[in-house]
């Protein structure tokens, strides 16, 4: 953890260089690209624009009198159209997809052979009613079925909404029915460890739950077995045969369309859904990917993301694809069969570009650099990390066991809502400073303000902010000037701001202007990578039968960054049969990565003398930092109970 000597590095915090190979052949490379940038805003955005196709050209980069922001305004495109049609001319038989399955199988789509299945797809989607603004579910763990029935949808401006498939049938119900979408894809199953997951039956729990049902359902075939299908009920794979050799026009979309919808978890007990624009998220998606991962056609990427969630979205499928890249998809766990599955996967696919999680990094270091060390992985050109904080150790040993001293590591800071990369070294341009994302990438007004939103001194921790519009801002950002109100606990004070959104992260800036984010400041619990609420983890734990009262607060966790710990006071004193309780209904409500890492029990929660409960207090009390002044309690007298009461983590 911050703090603790194993979270950083032996090694001197020197600035690393980007290495001169790298820096002759990258896409940006000009070391003044900030300063143009800011000079020519907002016109510096076509550089994105141009990226892409469009069928009618806009009028405007961005309308700028305040909110709302509209992007390349006037501007028609089809989002498939730019990712598979337009790069058949140049590259029909390379490879868009290439799929490695959890059971050693593989698969490898060609620019051609994507082009058939999504129209084939969206011809399907269109026969079973989908017309254009319906929104699609789709519940499918990382299959190529899944990028194809995006980019159908896409295609037919029919917006998408992935929904996790690890999330479970109550938090499928939730979602479709706030998108009120009455479309969904699922599969059969799948297989998590070796074990099939039944996922058509947490499927069927979720269309149950649903006022009005679902109009139709189309399931994958993933186990191999046969699964029985009621009358509105479709086998992908019959579907595309029968519509074998169609094509669908690609609709023409306005800049400013949905093109799709993604939920996350803030601050409120319900996921809220997040909206991406056609013409400004799919430009910085694929800017980002060729300014920070440096994508070109003929490399081959690997974003191990899961494509449910944003990171997925923009950097396993829509980024590069609309750069003509071949993009990796992997769908299972990287210690299996192996410790050196990843490696292994880098070496026989000749992978340039890896983009991972902290986590993951932090997993590979424990198990030991033999495992990448038995593999050639020269092929790897760049390296980046999203999701959470990297600890500057995690870093040094990535950008040396891994990218061989030769590759830039780029830490790249950026959310759900901001639809692509905001915070990040560019990989030719800037040192990298182990542990710190960054400067915000050109054009990005990002800035770290104290309370009253005045930009902090250097190595000063304050609030992250953004203080001006950027091209994959979501429709809610664009459309609602009190978005931030609503959605803001911790409030920074931004109205001196034209137009301001406020994070929920926070942050110290260096004298060079690089950012180091240090995590919410919010009620959302960073898990992996993923993003949780605690009041939706608590309201699963409250409705359990022997729960009194339930908190829950993020805790250290060696590998994940941080972890969920649920403190319980309790009618029911088997409390082995209460953990399990617990767990199961936050498996329920959410899905099994949401489920505690630590429970613990006590008589009574702390609470101030009006009665809430101190969650502060207990983060602290979780974290085994100081505690302060406790005599707001009404209760003091627990505070020895709980921290006797948590487990040794050694
Ligand atoms: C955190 C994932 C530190 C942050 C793309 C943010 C990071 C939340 C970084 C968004 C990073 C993401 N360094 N923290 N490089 N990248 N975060 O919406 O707290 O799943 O607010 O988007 O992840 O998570 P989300």
């Amino acid at each position: 953890m911050p703090g603790d000597e194993s979270w950083h590095s032996a090694v001197a915090d020197e600035p690393v260089v980007p290495p001169a190979s790298f820096v002759e052949q990258a896409n940006v490379a000009d070391a003044d690209v900030r300063e143009n940038f800011e000079r020519e805003h907002p016109a510096c955005w076509e550089r994105a624009a141009d990226l892409l196709d469009w069928s009618t050209d806009y009028d405007t980069v961005l309308t700028e009198d305040g909110p709302p922001f509209r992007w390349f305004e006037g501007g028609r495109l089809n989002a498939s159209y730019n990712c598979v049609d337009r790069h058949l001319d140049e590259r029909k038989n390379q490879v868009a997809l290439t799929w490695e399955g959890r059971l050693g199988e593989s698969r490898s789509y060609s620019y051609l052979d994507l082009y058939r299945e999504v129209n084939e797809f969206a011809a399907a989607l269109r026969g079973l009613g989908v017309e254009e603004d319906d929104i699609v579910t789709l519940y499918m763990p990382v299959v190529p079925e899944l990028p194809v029935a995006m980019l159908a949808c896409a295609r037919i401006g029919a917006p998408h909404s992935v929904v996790f498939a690890g999330f479970s049938a109550d938090a499928l119900a939730t979602r479709m029915e706030d998108a009120d979408s009455e479309y969904l894809v699922t599969c059969d199953g799948y297989y998590r460890r070796g074990a099939p997951v039944h996922q058509k039956n947490k499927a069927d729990n979720a269309a149950m739950a649903l006022d009005d049902g679902v109009e139709a359902t189309v399931v994958v075939d993933r186990l191999g077995d046969d699964t029985p299908l009621a009358d509105d009920e479709y086998d992908y794979g019959e579907l595309v045969t029968e519509h074998r050799g169609e094509t669908v026009e690609p609709v023409e979309r306005d800049a400013t369309d949905q093109l799709f919808l993604i939920y996350t978890s803030g601050t409120t007990g319900e996921p809220t859904g997040v909206r991406h624009t056609t013409g400004g998220y799919l430009s910085y998606a694929a800017w980002t990917s060729h300014a920070v991962l440096d994508i070109k056609p003929e490399d081959t990427h690997w974003c191990s993301a899961d494509i449910g969630w944003i990171t997925g979205h923009s950097y396993t499928v829509y980024g590069p694809l609309a750069l003509g890249t071949t993009t990796m998809l992997y769908e299972g766990t990287p210690d299996h069969p192996e410790k050196d599955r990843v490696w292994e996967l880098i070496e026989r696919n000749a992978v340039d570009v890896f983009y991972t999680a902290p986590t993951a990094i932090r997993a590979f270091m424990k198990w030991g650099e033999e495992h990448p060390g038995s593999h050639d992985l020269s092929s790897l050109r760049l390296l980046g990390t999203v999701g959470e904080p990297i600890n500057p150790r995690a870093w040094k040993w990535y950008y040396t066991h891994i990218g061989d001293e030769d590759c830039p590591v780029v830490d790249t800071w950026w959310q759900t809502e901001t639809g692509g990369m905001m915070v990040s070294t560019l990989p030719a341009v800037d040192d990298m400073k182990p542990g710190s994302a960054g400067q915000p990438l050109p054009g990005v007004d990002a800035r770290v303000v104290d309370i009253d939103g005045e930009p902090v001194e250097p190595g000063e921790t304050g609030y992250l902010a953004l203080t001006g519009p950027w091209p994959g801002m979501p429709l809610s950002m664009v459309e609602h000037e009190d978005w931030f109100a609503e959605h803001a606990s911790v409030v920074p004070d931004l109205s001196d701001y034209d137009w301001a959104y406020f994070t929920e992260d926070s942050a110290t800036v260096d004298e060079d202007g690089y950012i180091t984010v240090l995590g919410r400041v919010d009620d959302v619990i960073n898990v992996s990578g993923h993003r949780f609420g605690t009041m939706e983890i608590e309201s699963a734990i409250a409705d359990v039968s022997g729960v009194a009262e339930a908190a829950v607060v993020s805790g250290p966790h060696d590998l994940k960054g941080q972890a969920v710990y649920a403190y319980v006071s309790a009618t029911e004193e088997d409390e082995g049969a209460l953990r399990e309780r617990i767990a199961g209904a936050v498996e329920d409500a959410i899905g099994p990565i949401a489920v505690p890492d630590v429970v613990v029990f006590t008589s009574e929660l702390p609470k101030t003398r009006s009665g809430k409960i101190m969650r502060r207090l207990l983060e602290d009390i979780a974290n085994g930092d100081d505690l302060g002044d406790t005599s707001a309690l009404r209760n003091p007298e627990v505070v020895g109970e709980l921290e006797s009461a948590l487990p040794d983590r050694g």
